[in-house]
């Protein structure tokens, strides 16, 4: 391997994957030696061009960031382009990926693997314990298989090839590079873009659906990024001491959660919108509680850094340059 490791980072124009090209770069890693593809280029659901691309290129290191992503209505309207893309990517990157002697890399899941009744805050070994929640179910399926490839890939081809391949599952991810669609974002995009919607038109109010009292768990993609560096570049040794073969992955979180209420309120404020905010308490409020047990990053010497306020500021800059001037 090279002094300055080459680093494939697939999915760089997602909002994950363009955080972790920031991070390198951020970090001195030299563009130059970051490969990238867009998926018009390469779609990493056909295996020859992946096999191929890889032969070609050689990376030292991959993050995998590149999946189907989406919200509750995608994933319900279409189970199987969710499973099966997510699948062949995988299976198509890391197998490639292996053949091509690349010894490390960095696989992206999701909290969605964990059982819908999960105790909270959700620890590593509370996966395959029991059913998942019925809407993202097979997208769920696809990324707990993509933790079981690095681990049997690791299990098989550890001591002779010298793989290590590494799986981290993040919280509710915000941030630049957000997804502000409007049937289809997460909660922070989505009150982002309809607060601001309602400042324009001098709306009165904004109503949110349930009682504003669910409690959920947000990271700065930024965050999310150095997580996912630190955990790459961890040495080893260290990495097998907090993880077992069969039970690898490492939770990104924050480590709190707060109310439906008090991040539409940050979100008013970030946002400057005057009006009233009404919970419309007729409607439903999911799950109670989503929180993720990061300790076993935080064990390995890592923190979230970017406070809400701060991320919300970056995440509204990022909405008014790149969206809501060109709606
Ligand atoms: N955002 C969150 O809150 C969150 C939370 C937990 C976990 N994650 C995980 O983080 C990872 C990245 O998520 P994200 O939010 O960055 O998603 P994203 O913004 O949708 O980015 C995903 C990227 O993957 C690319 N891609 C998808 N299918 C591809 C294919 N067949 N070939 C080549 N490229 C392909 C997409 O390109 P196109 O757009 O051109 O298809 C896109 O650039 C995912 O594994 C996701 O599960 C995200």
């Amino acid at each position: 391997m090279s002094q300055t490791p080459k680093i494939y980072v697939a999915g760089h124009r997602g909002m994950v994957g363009t955080a972790i090209v920031r991070q390198l770069l951020t970090q001195g890693h030299p563009a130059e030696c970051i490969v990238t593809r867009t998926h018009a280029e390469l779609d990493l659901t056909d295996q020859a061009s992946v096999r191929t691309f890889f032969e070609t290129e050689k990376p030292d290191q991959v993050y995998l960031a590149a999946a189907k992503v989406g919200g509750i209505h995608a994933n319900n309207t279409y189970p199987a382009e969710f499973i099966y893309s997510n699948l062949m990517v995988q299976a198509n990157v890391i197998d490639a990926a292996f053949r091509n002697d690349v010894k490390k890399l960095l696989f992206l899941g999701s909290s969605c693997i964990y059982p819908k009744l999960a105790a909270q805050p959700m620890r590593e070994d509370v996966l395959l314990t029991g059913t998942l929640e019925p809407t993202n179910e097979p997208y769920a399926i696809a990324k707990i298989a993509g933790i079981k490839l690095c681990e049997s890939y690791n299990r098989q081809y550890g001591n002779s090839h010298g793989v290590d391949y590494r799986s981290v599952m993040p919280t509710n991810l915000y941030g630049p590079g957000d997804n502000y669609h409007p049937e289809n974002s997460h909660v922070i995009p989505a009150l982002i873009r309809r607060f601001h919607e309602a400042k324009v038109n001098k709306a009165p109010g904004v109503a949110i659906w349930g009682t504003g009292t669910p409690k959920r768990e947000f990271l700065y993609v930024d965050d999310m990024a150095a997580a996912c560096v630190h955990v790459m570049n961890l040495d080893k040794a260290i990495y097998d001491q907090h993880t077992q073969p069969m039970l690898s992955h490492i939770n990104v979180g924050c480590g709190e959660d707060i109310t439906i209420r008090q991040v539409a309120e940050a979100i008013g404020k970030t946002v400057g919108y005057q009006g009233e905010i009404i919970f419309d308490t007729s409607k439903p409020d999911g799950t109670p509680r989503k929180l993720m047990d990061s300790s076993r990053l935080n064990a390995l010497g890592w923190q979230a850094r970017v406070e809400l306020e701060a991320g919300l500021h970056a995440a509204y800059q990022d909405y008014l340059i790149n969206y809501a001037s060109k709606i």
